[in-house]
């Protein structure tokens, strides 16, 4: 019999884990549970000594569980860890390795794989130091299963939920099977075998060695669809102007300034199936770029002649190695659906995707965005850049699913 250690964390999804010890024991897998004391608030060791038909282990236990049963015996008895609930705490003490209590000590001891199910309020799983802390738990090899998109009990609506407890209780018999690889959830990989090149990012076209012209692009957007477009398993190049964000760690990175740079580089990385140009690519540069800083003039206007730069999204359309999806961006302030429309034939691209930068889009966290493809147009709710990101890289996903 196989058996699996269960640690469930402090959150309302706790009550979900009940239902998951049930379904585990049903289907014929042995389950040890640690009850955190965070979890003790939303579940009692009862409910779960009579399911698991085990003593329950809590950190208030483990003075006594130390002398009968360390916790190094305890994760060695165990054929996988699943930690659900897995609190937005829990990841950030896995990660950083914090021993301090049964569960995180536990998990710090252990040699077996680890499966977390993350649940917790979608602006705590979006935030910049939880999806950084589930990056390096999954490049340790770890098993992230959701969560899932949806209200949540706090009141918002978005990515949060615990996976329930059926698709769960899969998700452990395939790990225990050795079936999944490092991110089992997302297995079948539906972009594997696909190359993606993503642009993102501004470019900075130099006036003389001191001054550049450019925008306010952040790069979030563009490196939220590279990474989502890796996770659902494609090799993705990106290729990415000057940012203040992280590189992210699955992709190939090619940093540039340029638009002709960028153009370089892209024209570099095809041959490719997917191009998802992001960037906000300066329209124009200056005409020389000086070699030596500038003199203010004496009185009048300074002289700055500006030439077009080449449209990279319309170049890689015209190309021979035209990828078999190529998808631009439009920010628009008006008229957004219209003009997306007219830019997707004037451009030549399979889709474009629209959004309305009035407001804080352009350099913000979050995004409003319009898929205007030939056949259809769909409009996605008001949600992060990441969020954003991971819907439309299951939209192109189903795309090549349906050709196929
Ligand atoms: O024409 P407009 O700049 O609004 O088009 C935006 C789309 O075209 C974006 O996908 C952007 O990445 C791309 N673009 C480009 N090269 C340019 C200008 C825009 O690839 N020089």
């Amino acid at each position: 019999m196989k058996n699996v250690l269960l640690i469930i964390g402090g959150g309302i999804a706790a009550f979900k884990s009940l239902l998951l010890v049930r379904e585990l024991k049903k289907r014929g897998i042995g389950v040890r549970v640690i009850l955190t004391q965070g979890g003790s608030q939303f579940v009692t060791p009862l409910s779960l000594q009579v399911l698991s038909e085990q003593t329950v282990l809590s950190d208030l236990w483990d003075l006594t569980a130390e002398s009968e049963m360390g916790h190094i015996e305890l994760s060695r008895s165990a054929d996988l860890i699943v930690v659900a609930p897995a609190t937005a705490n829990m990841i950030a003490k896995a990660a950083h390795g914090l021993a301090s209590g049964l569960a995180s000590t536990t998990l710090l001891a252990t040699d077996k794989r680890v499966m977390f199910a993350p649940a917790m309020n979608v602006r705590m799983y979006e935030s910049e130091a939880t999806q950084a802390n589930i990056a390096i738990l999954q490049e340790r090899g770890a098993i992230i299963v959701g969560p899932d998109a949806g209200a949540m009990a706090c009141g918002e609506y978005g990515d949060g939920r615990m996976t329930e407890p059926d698709p769960l209780a899969d998700a452990v018999e395939a790990a225990l099977r050795g079936e999944t690889t490092l991110d089992g959830w997302r297995d079948p990989k539906p972009l594997a075998g696909r190359r993606a090149v993503v642009t993102a990012g501004p470019t900075r076209e130099p006036i003389d060695p001191v001054r550049y012209l450019s925008n306010h692009s952040s790069g979030r957007q563009g490196y939220a669809i590279a990474q989502a477009l890796s996770d659902l398993g494609a090799e993705v190049e990106l290729i990415t102007g000057p940012t203040a964000l992280p590189l992210p760690l699955t992709t190939t990175n090619t940093e540039v300034e340029t638009a002709l740079e960028m153009q370089a580089a892209v024209a570099n990385a095809l041959p490719a199936d997917i191009f998802v140009s992001v960037a906000a690519v300066a329209d124009w540069r200056p005409a020389e770029a000086h070699a030596k800083k500038s003199a203010k003039p004496k009185d009048g206007p300074a002289p700055l002649a500006l030439v077009e730069n080449p449209d990279i999204l319309h170049s890689v359309c015209i190309s021979e190695e035209r990828p078999a999806l190529v998808i631009g961006f439009a920010a628009e302030t008006h008229d957004v659906a219209e003009r997306a429309r007219a830019k997707r034939l004037r451009k030549g691209c399979d889709w474009i995707v629209a959004n309305d930068v009035t407001g804080d889009v352009m350099g913000g966290t979050e995004n409003e965005m319009l898929i205007v493809t030939d056949t259809q147009e769909t409009r996605l709710p008001r949600q992060s850049k990441r969020a954003a990101a991971r819907r439309l890289a299951r939209e192109i996903a189903a795309h090549f699913e349906a050709r196929s």
